[in-house]
């Protein structure tokens, strides 16, 4: 093996990752809560008006928690999934009352807030910290499957905890932020669910499920 799972995605990411997103400028936590929030389930070219709206209305959480909760829908309306905008809202007031209005830079803290799970609570922690928590959404959990040829539906609750650990397992001691930006990006843009481009993948040379030869059988399916 030449070089590394973390290694390979980072250089990868140096040429072809996104690092020009609105809420990759001034990354306060903040903006990082806010846009992971808003891509939970709702893509990126959807996101970025939505999300540039919300912060000219709300720049911050004290003007966030201190809004009615009616023009914080207002704002969220056609992004669905609206009980994500009032967890938002909640979870601001919250911060606002236990955390000096500041997003806390402590993933228990994190994970109390209402609407932030452990891979978002990861994920601010990464982008928005700078500390090493792995995540696990939809497109990592797709890569991961793949790489491993995991031969489980991954929504199984042991392998959720295997693919956790093996997340883990796989962060770099350095560029923690850009590496799972990386893993988004490559689950985003290279791995995509129906269309995987194995030939400009960094990842090729020791993927089990390339090495398959049918990319697309993993994530296996739910079995009935
Ligand atoms: N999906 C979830 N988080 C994302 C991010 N920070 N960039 C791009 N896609 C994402
Ligand atoms: Fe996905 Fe193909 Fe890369 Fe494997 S080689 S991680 S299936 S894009």
């Amino acid at each position: 093996m030449t070089s590394s799972f973390s290694e390979r995605l980072l250089a990868w990411y140096d040429h072809h990752g996104r690092k020009d997103l609105p809420w990759q400028q001034n990354p306060s936590a903040y903006h990082v809560w806010l846009s992971e929030v808003m891509l939970q389930q709702t893509q990126v070219a959807t996101v970025i008006p939505y999300y540039q709206r919300f912060i000219d209305r709300f720049p911050g959480i004290n003007v966030l928690a201190d809004a009615d909760i009616d023009d914080v829908l207002g704002l969220w309306s056609g992004l669905g999934y609206y009980a994500r905008g009032r967890n938002l809202h909640k979870a601001a007031v919250q911060i606002q009352q236990l955390h000096d209005a500041q997003v806390p830079e402590d993933f228990q803290s994190l994970l109390d807030l209402p609407g932030i799970g452990r891979s978002t609570a990861g994920a601010i922690m990464a982008l928005a910290f700078h500390q090493r928590y792995p995540i696990l959404d939809g497109n990592v959990k797709r890569v991961l499957a793949r790489y491993d040829a995991i031969n489980v539906w991954p929504g199984e609750k042991h392998a959720e905890a295997t693919m956790w650990q093996r997340a883990e397992t796989l962060l770099p001691e350095q560029r923690i932020a850009n590496y799972i930006q990386a893993q988004m990006d490559l689950g985003a843009t290279l791995c995509t669910r129906s269309r995987p481009a194995c030939q400009k993948c960094p990842l090729q040379t020791d993927c089990q499920a390339f090495a398959s030869g049918e990319p697309t059988l993993f994530p296996v399916r739910k079995a009935k």
